[in-house]
């Protein structure tokens, strides 16, 4: 079986330090709607290495985040190049390569479960009601490596308040499209398909996790995600699930793709911790996409750094028993 592991140093990383694209190059035109709607950024074919990154439609009417950190984010290219998504294969170059032509319109998202409102709603009518915000978020993948990433996206506390979840709702289940005609990498029996992820509702409705459906001010490329994927920032980054077609509100823990795969090496939490190794390789620090061949490994933050909004929602757990 093929396990998660982290990876080598992919060549293009040599000549990406000076590659950070400003953040006050984000151009704000175009309407939400139309955007989202046209599907322009995902009609293109599959470009190769050479070609540059296909870019989405502008966003309009994005808000700023208290939440944000001020470090650089990450090129578009190491945000767009360099991925997990094993529908589309398990190499990191694989999603770039082999999502181009996955057509993420029409597409629909269920809400199921203990809520008072529920209902299957086409992508627009889901988001409409909500504030588009950027969030420069710091992620850490199992992996050891990290980036900081510009998403542009909802926030999961106020979708999650809209549908109303009733007092037997003590989790969130997502699951992303089980489509082996889509998305081939689901021809493979890498992972038991659908890609399942879950929350439990204090963590759900905590401030930071978003729906993200933008990168860089723009409508989010295939690779990392269309139309809508989760975002946790203090979580491994195999929490946030892409492709998202379901969300149930749930009464017992939900399982989740990776726990059901390994469940020794990936757990249900999976909240960021220096402290406890994965039983292959060390938590403690981790390597930032995009510095350069030769930069010093950083330590790794609690919580990825977010222990201020988050470390309460543990109170009482033993992180090493609850990986
Ligand atoms: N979601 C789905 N549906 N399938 C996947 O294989 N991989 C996860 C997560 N979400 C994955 C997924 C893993 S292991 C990581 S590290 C992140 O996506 C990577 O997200 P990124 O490509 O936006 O960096």
């Amino acid at each position: 079986m093929l396990i998660l592991k982290p990876s080598d140093i992919r060549p293009s990383e040599i000549t990406s330090k000076s590659n950070y694209l400003n953040r006050r190059d984000f151009v704000k035109a175009g309407a939400i709607a139309g955007a989202v709607a046209s599907g322009a950024a995902f009609a293109a074919p599959a470009l190769g290495a050479i070609a540059p990154p296909q870019r989405g439609a502008k966003l309009e009417g994005v808000g700023k985040s208290p939440f944000s950190t001020d470090e650089p984010a990450n090129s578009y290219e190491d945000i767009t190049t360099y991925n997990n998504y094993y529908e589309f294969g398990t190499g990191k170059g694989d999603p770039s390569a082999n999502a181009g032509d996955f057509r993420a319109r029409p597409w629909s998202i269920t809400v199921d479960g203990h809520a008072e409102k529920t209902g299957t709603f086409q992508f627009e009518d889901f988001i409409k009601p909500f504030d588009l915000e950027e969030r420069i978020y710091r992620m850490r993948c199992v992996e050891a490596w990290s980036m900081v990433i510009p998403w542009v996206g909802i926030s999961l506390a106020e979708v999650i308040k809209h549908f109303k979840p009733t007092s037997k709702a003590k989790y969130v289940a997502f699951e992303t499209l089980n489509d082996q005609i889509r998305m081939p990498g689901q021809r493979r029996r890498v992972l038991d398909w659908p890609y399942r992820e879950g929350l439990t509702i204090a963590e759900a409705t905590n401030p930071l996790p978003i729906l993200a459906v933008g990168l860089y001010g723009e409508v989010l490329p295939n690779q990392n995600g269309a139309p809508i994927r989760l975002v946790v920032p203090w979580k491994y980054g195999f929490k946030g699930i892409k492709g998202i077609v379901r969300m149930s509100f749930v009464s017992k823990r939900p399982r989740t793709s990776w726990n059901m795969s390994a469940r020794h090496e990936y757990g249900f939490y999976a909240n960021v911790n220096p402290n406890v190794d994965h039983p292959r390789w060390s938590q403690a620090r981790e390597r930032r996409i995009g510095a350069g061949l030769f930069a010093r490994k950083q330590p790794t933050l609690m919580f990825n750094g977010y222990g201020e909004q988050v470390a309460h929602l543990y109170d009482g757990l033993n992180l090493r028993k609850n990986f």
